[in-house]
């Protein structure tokens, strides 16, 4: 697996990174009763993905995961600064003393020392951005936090965050983005390629519909076969490796057997007329 910087940071990363949000029904159950089902196949799913050397792991407050990376990085033996652990805090919680605790509380479930990336879930337009960013200047001076994100900014916002930090950089932002849902490519991603932030990407697989279950149209099929056989999610997720190298797809990782398959999306480029013929393509999926 080659392996990239992330951002300015001068930490390099895998192509892709594992996502650890399941669904709204697992979040509550989680939270409310602690009840987190099919536990010890996540945590497998993780666990082999860091095995097989994926270094780059997303999660968030909300998503009731930071547990099962914690346990993941444990069974797996993997040093801690080898890897690179990105959380988030929500949206409710970006007043300064609520950041502060809710990074606290992050530290503890994910029982580590440090976060390597602490990035704003969503946008709050009822609290100052300078509020929320000074918070995490004063996180990333007591070591704490490494780098900041944001996600879910529109790009006014997103420059607004980058210029409310006084003595730091937004590292990078996460959003929404695939080979059927290309909105930012208009504004953030050219932004951020002039910035050197790195983007994340969520919702990589279209929510699995871009997996290989769906079947190859003929013209998939014939990439597909030009680079020894590969996957529609394989060419799905080398899609955003082929195009830019700062963008890094976080697909879900549930079942283990996913997370192999998805290993073997990195080992290959998709020339410029591969890319627009997948992208042509993919509208007949
Ligand atoms: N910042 C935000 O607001 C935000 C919002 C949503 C999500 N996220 C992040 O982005 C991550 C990805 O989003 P997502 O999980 O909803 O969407 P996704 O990665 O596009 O799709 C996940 C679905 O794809 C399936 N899949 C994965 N690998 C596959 C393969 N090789 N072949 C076939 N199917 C495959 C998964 O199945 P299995 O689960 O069975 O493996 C799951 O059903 C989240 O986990 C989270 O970390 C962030």
């Amino acid at each position: 697996m080659e392996y990239k910087e992330f951002g300015n940071t001068g930490f390099k990363v895998s192509p892709f990174g594992l996502g650890t949000y399941y669904d709204p029904g697992w979040i509550a159950a989680a939270k409310l009763f602690g009840v987190r089902r099919g536990r010890e196949q996540h945590v497998k799913a993780i666990k082999t993905g860091i095995e097989m050397g994926i270094n780059l792991i997303d999660t968030a407050e909300i998503y009731g995961t930071e547990q099962l990376v914690s346990e993941a990085i444990k069974a797996s033996g993997v040093k801690r600064e080898d890897l690179f652990i990105a959380t988030k805090a929500w949206r409710s919680h970006l007043r300064r003393d609520d950041l502060i605790k809710a990074c606290n509380r992050s530290l503890r479930e994910l029982n580590t020392g440090y976060i390597d990336l602490y990035q704003i879930h969503f946008p709050n337009s009822r609290i100052p951005i300078t509020e929320t960013m000074s918070a995490m200047e004063e996180l990333q001076r007591q070591g704490k936090i490494r780098f900041i994100g944001i996600s879910n900014f529109k790009i006014k916002g997103m420059i607004e965050s980058e210029n409310a930090l006084k003595d730091s950089t937004v590292t990078s932002t996460q959003m929404h983005y695939n080979v059927v849902h290309r909105d930012i490519e208009k504004d953030i991603i050219p932004h951020c390629i002039e910035k050197k932030i790195a983007v994340l990407a969520y919702y990589p697989l279209a929510h699995g519909k871009l997996g290989s279950e769906t079947g190859l149209p003929d013209k998939i099929g014939k990439i597909s076969k030009s680079h020894g056989g590969k996957t529609l999610s394989q060419i799905t997720l080398n899609w955003f490796y082929s195009k830019y190298s700062n963008v890094f797809p976080i697909p879900r990782a549930s079942n283990p057997e996913h997370v192999k398959e998805n290993c073997g999306s990195s080992d290959f480029f998709m020339s410029t007329e591969e890319i627009a013929l997948f992208e042509e393509s993919v509208r007949s999926i």
